[in-house]
């Protein structure tokens, strides 16, 4: 039985001393989520250690983890402005997203770079989640499984069955990120049940939706098989709203085991 699971993308939002009044408001909503889902808030880089230090007092059996939002897969050198897993693993960082629909179109990560970084997380013990998903044309020309296929086996073809089954994998059809414009959850559950039969081990592996999850349709979205959960964006910049919007998302996966 896969954990429900719920990453919060914060994207570029949010100064350390915001970040810090984040985890204080959001720590004592998210306790009664203990035992039934796992809770990562994905962070701006200089947000990491602030929001780790106030976690370690409010939350210290350690409960809601905190994730990054990019990693380069050299382990140092002369890369300007970048940052390594091992600088991450070394600040208690559990997760880390790659291969962002933004980070693909504004910054140039290809597959090939999200497969480097993938490797490199792994290497220093922080969970990758992994990013795939179509544009509106590719989807509205009915490409949508072909090209999530394709990202998928890029991605992460070079793994081991067991590297795949530990792996967080997040499906974000790139016309819903942002836009209010949500795949229906028979939509999801299809495209994320194709991911589960690609590779081995994916059929174990953590598989969230996200685009447009909102306290008003989690439930729906969660209660699918294949669906574990979301990666929420906007949605989670609230603490209370995000707070709300897991509570609405559990609901919906009791709804469907009853
Ligand atoms: P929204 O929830 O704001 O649509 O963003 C989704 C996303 O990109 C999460 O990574």
């Amino acid at each position: 039985m896969r954990e429900p699971f719920f990453a919060a993308n914060w994207k570029m939002y949010k100064t350390p001393a915001q970040a810090r009044e984040y985890a204080n408001a959001f720590a004592p909503l998210a306790d009664k989520f203990r035992e039934r889902a796992a809770i990562v808030l994905c962070a701006p880089f200089i947000d990491l250690v602030p929001l780790r230090e106030e976690l370690r007092d409010l939350d210290p059996a350690g409960f809601i983890d905190v994730g990054a939002q990019d990693v380069f897969w050299e382990p140092e050198g002369a890369y300007t402005g970048e940052i390594s897993a091992a600088m991450l693993g070394g600040e208690s960082v559990d997760y880390c997203i790659v291969g962002h629909s933004e980070r693909r179109r504004l910054f140039g990560d290809t597959d090939e770079t999200v497969a480097r970084k993938v490797t490199a997380l792994l290497g220093a013990d922080i969970v990758p989640i992994v990013c795939v998903g179509e544009t509106l044309e590719e989807h509205q020309t009915g490409r949508r499984l072909d090209v999530v296929a394709g990202q998928i086996r890029a991605c992460l073809g070079h793994l081991s069955d067991e590297q795949r089954a530990g792996l967080v994998i997040a499906y974000e059809p790139i016309w819903a990120i942002g836009t209010g414009m949500c795949d229906t959850p028979q939509g999801a559950d299809e495209t994320i049940g194709f991911i589960r039969t690609l590779d081995g081990g994916l059929e174990d592996a953590t598989i969230l939706y996200g685009g447009s999850m909102k306290a008003d349709n989690a439930a729906y979205l969660c209660a699918e098989q294949n669906v574990d959960g979301g990666l929420v964006g906007s949605a989670s910049l609230d603490p209370a709203g995000f707070a709300t919007l897991i509570d609405n998302a559990l609901r919906g996966i009791d709804g469907a085991s009853a």
